[in-house]
């Protein structure tokens, strides 16, 4: 036995996504013909060319240190930038002790939930969700409760409210989703952070509200996201410039507390220690200069939308049941058997890579992840409709 018995069970069933993406990696070397692969969110779409510049004269900069460690938390100049950002955003008093630097999305959301969970601790969250929340949360010996949506994946507010107990400890969401798309109003948000605050008097303790925000800055038809810190004080974002920069591959991201937080100040210091000893240490030196200056800054998002476009005018013509998303990019039509594996395998068969909605713990759903170029949308649009005749 060369591994734990635990990450053997968990690896057994650790992710739809990466096993679409081996499949598909298989049948791109079969020689027969192309593969249409929707299975990662991994943008096609290349860099902005000012942050290409920006990167090449960082890179051939001589000043002394640059490659050193800084301050765990990041270079306080970056982090005062970025919290004159959320601050011009929000009209909330962020300074650089709000911001932590982070490894991407996913190490700011382990370094917040270990800073926030003890053992048994409850993490809430919707379905349809990031299948790595599962792993975050019991990275750290939380227990992740998952909550039913509307047929628009809007959260049933009901259910969150009598899901919360005194155990909750976290609220983890996820806007503008994946899986979805879906983007949360600010009134959703105002809604759920009336419930939490008052839970949070219930429980006499409070409920941190957790959101993942790595697609941020991809809206289609508004200027920016609503923001959770509007709708409540003890809130915590995390984002990172993976998606909207097409970054992934280079790992940076942040983490914003809120100034109103109860214990902002308590948690800046946890974080910027768990961030440490998760052996992240500090986000990578020359990406942290690099995105400083580089807030609010998005690949085109024409890019995206013109696939959104096609994609959801022709499956609704082929008469699949679709919501039109209003961000990311990803879609999450039905699965017109209502068995999605096995829908999944048709489309396969056809050569089309799409991910189960099983994966995201949605059976009978989906998810088409198209940042991919045109000639793959338009390529694999045959398939979609020829598997609705099959
Ligand atoms: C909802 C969500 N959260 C977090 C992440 C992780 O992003 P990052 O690459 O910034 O770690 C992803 C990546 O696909 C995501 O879709």
């Amino acid at each position: 036995m060369g591994c734990s018995r635990k990450i053997e069970d968990l690896m057994a069933h650790s992710s739809w996504i990466r096993k679409m993406f081996e499949e598909g990696a298989n049948m791109k070397t079969d020689g027969r013909g192309p593969v249409y692969d929707f299975s990662l969110g991994n943008p096609e779409i290349e860099p902005p060319e000012a942050l290409k510049q920006r990167l090449a004269e960082l890179a051939a900069s001589d000043t002394p240190g640059m490659h050193r460690y800084m301050p765990n938390a990041g270079y306080e100049f970056v982090r005062r930038s970025i919290a004159d950002y959320l601050k011009e955003e929000t009209g909330l008093s962020f300074t650089a002790e709000s911001v932590i630097m982070s490894v991407g999305a996913g190490g700011g959301l382990n370094a917040a939930l270990k800073a926030l969970l003890d053992p048994g601790d409850k993490v809430v969250c919707f379905r349809p969700y990031f299948v790595e929340y599962e792993f975050y949360v019991d990275n750290h010996g939380g227990k992740l409760v998952k909550l039913p949506t509307d047929d628009s994946f809007l959260p049933d507010l009901d259910a969150f409210e009598q899901a919360i107990d005194e155990k909750t400890r976290v609220v983890l969401t996820n806007s503008p989703n994946n899986p979805t798309g879906v983007v949360y109003e600010q009134e959703l948000l105002d809604e759920i952070g009336g419930i939490l605050k008052k839970k949070s008097k219930d429980n006499a303790s409070p409920v941190y509200w957790l959101s993942d925000e790595p697609y941020r800055n991809l809206i289609y038809d508004a200027d920016r996201a609503p923001s959770i810190f509007k709708a409540y004080d003890s809130s915590i974002m995390v984002t990172s410039h993976s998606k909207d920069l097409a970054l992934p591959g280079e790992r940076i991201g942040y983490i914003g507390i809120s100034p109103n937080a109860e214990d902002s100040g308590k948690l800046f210091d946890a974080m910027t220690f768990t961030n440490r000893i998760l052996g992240f240490v500090n986000a990578p030196a020359l990406l942290q200069r690099l995105v400083a200056p580089l807030q609010g800054m998005t690949v085109d998002l024409g890019w995206y939308k013109r696939k959104r476009d096609l994609l959801y005018k022709e499956l609704i013509r082929y008469g699949y049941e679709v919501n039109k998303p209003d961000g990311a990019f990803y879609m999450f039509p039905k699965a017109p058997s209502g068995d999605d594996i096995e829908f999944v395998k048709k489309l396969q068969q056809r050569r089309v890579l799409v991910v189960p909605g099983t994966g995201f713990g949605a059976p009978g759903y989906f998810r088409i992840s198209y940042c991919v170029n045109d000639d793959v949308v338009k390529g694999a649009l045959p398939a979609f409709r020829q598997v609705l005749e099959d």
